[in-house]
């Protein structure tokens, strides 16, 4: 055991945590937090280790609500659904949800998506008006992602205000909030309400067959085997929280990260028609200030790593936010660099069995919304004081973000 080195919690770390990640990395690569109860890895060769062994368990929340639950319906309805979601499953159910959902988020059923992200891009920013001064947040990072996924879903876009809002008290549930204390009645409500509207949603689908995401899930099968209805909509409420507000953040960060480096901001301005440098460009985004800066695992029998014993059911935390700058992997990992040559071996969409299902979609936002938004604005500024940060262990992003700017 040795004492804590970090103290996630302390506003100087939420607010820029990578200097005590790296130090963590450095000295104490597998490190017990007592705090936390926890260990903490940081180095990118051990977390691709965790991903790739089947004695990490991804099985978290039903663990948790077990051990939780007792008689709090709250938790229990959450434990119920969210426990359906493939991101909280092992083999063989991961694999058999994974098998009837992955053909609809394919590169190529993404492709249909590109001219509407581009439209959506253009109609947010024609919305900037020449204010020369905005929230970006506010304005684009948050709504790009929320109206993408409900037009993949077939989502009418009256109901996207209320999915966005009932998706972020999920989240108070899922991104562990450190600070709100009914935060299970809260997530729980958001749940209800999601899954109201996502029954609704399918029972008109079965009635109507389309042709958008939730009408190819509806018909998805391997053999005889099909999604169940409860099992469908969870899937569209993990669909909806998994691809907001990480895409959310990635837009956001990634246009903070090109302001405070004009030279990288220039390289990618002179660069806006070579889409394999924009690419890189995301990666590299993602890999500097990625949404995801750390995600779970449980131990599932006692066992030895990297020197450290391990007990059943203990908790794993993988620092995406330190192995995504391990100099063992990355040349000069803390500057921001467009064009390096590694950028793609970045972890931010995770590794493994459970790499990130809408990879295709989320880098299809990036490559499709950085180039559009840098064509209409110029000499984008940062006027404001450093951002207020998301209150999670799990994933980071500013809060707000205004920008100045000339058009
Ligand atoms: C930049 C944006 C995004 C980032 C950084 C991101 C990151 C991640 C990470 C790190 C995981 C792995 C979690 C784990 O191993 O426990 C994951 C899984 C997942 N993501 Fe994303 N994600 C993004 C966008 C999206 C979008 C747009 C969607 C949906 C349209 C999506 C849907 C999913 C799903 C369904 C899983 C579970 C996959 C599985 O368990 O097999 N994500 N994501």
């Amino acid at each position: 055991m040795s004492e804590d080195s970090v103290d996630f919690s302390a506003p100087d770390v939420i607010a820029d945590p990578f200097p005590a990640l790296g130090r963590l990395r450095e000295s104490d690569p597998v490190h017990w937090h007592c705090g936390m109860r926890s260990w903490c890895l940081t180095r990118y060769a051990d977390l691709t280790a965790v991903y790739r062994d089947p004695r990490f368990s991804a099985q978290r929340i039903r663990n948790f609500v077990t051990d939780h639950g007792g008689q709090n319906p709250d938790l229990e309805l959450l434990g119920e659904c969210v426990g359906l979601w493939m991101v909280f499953n092992d083999p063989p159910t991961h694999t058999r949800l994974r098998k009837l959902t992955q053909q609809a988020f394919n590169r190529k059923s993404m492709e249909k998506m590109r001219p509407v992200i581009a439209r959506q891009v253009e109609h947010l920013l024609q919305e900037f008006g020449d204010a020369g001064q905005v929230d970006f947040v506010d304005r684009l990072a948050w709504p790009l992602p929320a109206n993408v996924i409900a037009d993949l879903l077939g989502v009418p876009r009256e109901h996207v205000e209320d999915l966005k809002r009932w998706s972020d008290d999920l989240g108070q549930f899922v991104l562990t909030s450190r600070i709100n204390e009914d935060k299970y009645q809260v997530a729980a409500r958001g749940l209800k309400n999601m899954n109201a509207l996502f029954a609704d949603l399918i029972k008109h689908k079965r009635a109507n067959p389309g042709n958008d995401v939730i009408d190819e899930l509806i018909a998805a099968s391997d053999g005889s085997d099909t999604l169940s209805a409860q099992e469908l909509i969870a899937f569209c409420v993990l669909l909806l929280f998994a691809g907001h507000e990480t895409t959310a953040h990635f837009l956001a960060s990634g246009l903070r990260a090109l302001v405070r480096h004009p030279d990288q901001m220039l390289k990618l301005r002179a660069g806006l028609n070579d889409p394999a440098l924009v690419a890189n460009a995301c990666n590299e985004m993602l890999r500097f200030d990625g949404p995801i800066v750390a995600i779970s695992r449980h131990v599932s029998e006692d066992l030895e790593f990297g020197g450290s014993r391990m007990k059943h059911n203990d908790r794993v935390y993988l620092f995406h936010g330190a192995a995504n700058r391990d100099p063992r992997v990355f040349d000069r990992p803390d500057d921001f660099v467009i064009d390096r040559e590694e950028a793609g071996r970045m972890i931010g969409f995770g590794y493994g069995i459970h790499l990130c299902l809408g990879i295709h979609l989320a880098r299809l936002e990036g490559e499709v919304a950085f180039p559009i938004i840098l064509r209409h604005l110029n000499n984008i500024e940062l006027p404001g004081p450093e951002p207020q940060w998301t209150d999670t262990l799990v994933i980071r992003g500013p809060k707000s973000l205004p920008i100045r700017f000339t058009n």
